[in-house]
């Protein structure tokens, strides 16, 4: 880019060659990337709109530009993630926060809230990767404390500085385990939003996902449904009466991980809650008092 260009040119044409590749968020793409490269947030952006770049602008943007038209996705190349309205930073172990994942968020603190029974609350949220299910939850529920795990401890790490930028790191602990195999009961709510895409599906996937999310985070084993055949029975064991557990599914898995928790010994929750695009993706069910 010649450094007569001004920043909204630039844009403009940024938006432009995403386009061209095929990338649907092609213009908040450019907007976020340079605004990235400049350091400048979306209102500096429009202010700034009809300044020339300098030559290490350019320079800068055209590094960001080559990576994202290598198919990085925006949130690794910023390292951050906007989830329930929280800035979570990302690593490479860690997955990037999904908007669909909100969705688990809003079922759990529903069935939270509908627990009359539930004192200072529990939580855990089983692969927690940047924190993002159980640092949205805890920046709700201003008593409760929550216990996330994973198998990767640069997750976990990541996790750990979320919860302290936020200033939600006194009310968590983080745990290395296999799901909730470390985990002591009794808890108010266990969410998951575990690795669930069939692993023979997985080449097929977006170069965004497949090149760039980590595998831990995404394979689910042959049908997709190792890790709720895991911890559902765990889960189940180790929440105290009256308890939720509100896990994520992927499309169509939804009647199955019902059938699971069923046969574990809670009650599904009515009928799955869509996530904006209607799929059946949050499930709940809870654990009956004896
Ligand atoms: C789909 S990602 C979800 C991350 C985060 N909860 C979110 O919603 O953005 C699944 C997470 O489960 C973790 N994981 C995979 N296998 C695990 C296991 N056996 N025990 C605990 N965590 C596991 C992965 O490392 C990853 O962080």
């Amino acid at each position: 880019m010649s450094e007569s260009i001004t920043i909204e040119v630039a844009r403009r044409a940024l938006a432009g060659r995403l386009q061209t590749t095929g990338i649907d968020s092609a213009e908040l793409d450019a907007r976020l990337l340079i605004g990235h490269a400049l350091g400048l947030d979306l209102t500096g952006l429009i202010r700034s709109a009809n300044r020339a770049l300098t030559a290490d602008e350019s320079n800068r943007l055209e590094a960001l530009a080559g990576r994202r038209l290598a198919g990085e996705p925006v949130a690794r190349i910023l390292g951050r993630k906007e989830f329930w309205g929280l800035s979570l930073a990302l690593s490479p172990a860690t997955l990037v926060p999904r908007p669909d994942t909100e969705t688990i968020v809003e079922l759990a603190l529903e069935m939270l809230r509908a627990n009359p029974a539930r004192q200072g609350t529990r939580i855990a949220d089983l692969g927690t990767g940047s924190g993002a299910i159980l640092l949205a939850l805890l920046s709700e529920l201003h008593g409760a404390v929550g216990v996330g795990t994973d198998i990767s401890q640069e997750a976990l790490e990541t996790a750990r500085g979320n919860a302290m930028r936020l200033g939600l790191a006194d009310r968590t602990s983080f745990v290395r385990c296999d799901y909730a195999v470390g985990l002591t009961g009794p808890f108010d709510l266990i969410v998951s939003n575990p690795p669930y895409i069939p692993s023979g599906v997985i080449a097929g996937l977006a170069i965004e996902v497949r090149n760039h999310d980590p595998r831990k985070a995404l394979d689910g084993g042959p049908d997709g449904l190792d890790a709720y055949r895991a911890l559902i029975p765990q889960a189940a064991r180790i929440l105290g009466p009256g308890g939720a557990l509100v896990v994520e599914a992927g499309q169509g898995q939804a009647a199955q991980i019902e059938a699971l928790m069923t046969a574990a010994g809670l009650v599904p929750h009515g009928a799955p809650k869509a996530d904006l695009g209607g799929i059946p993706r949050a499930v709940g069910a809870r654990k009956m008092p004896r």
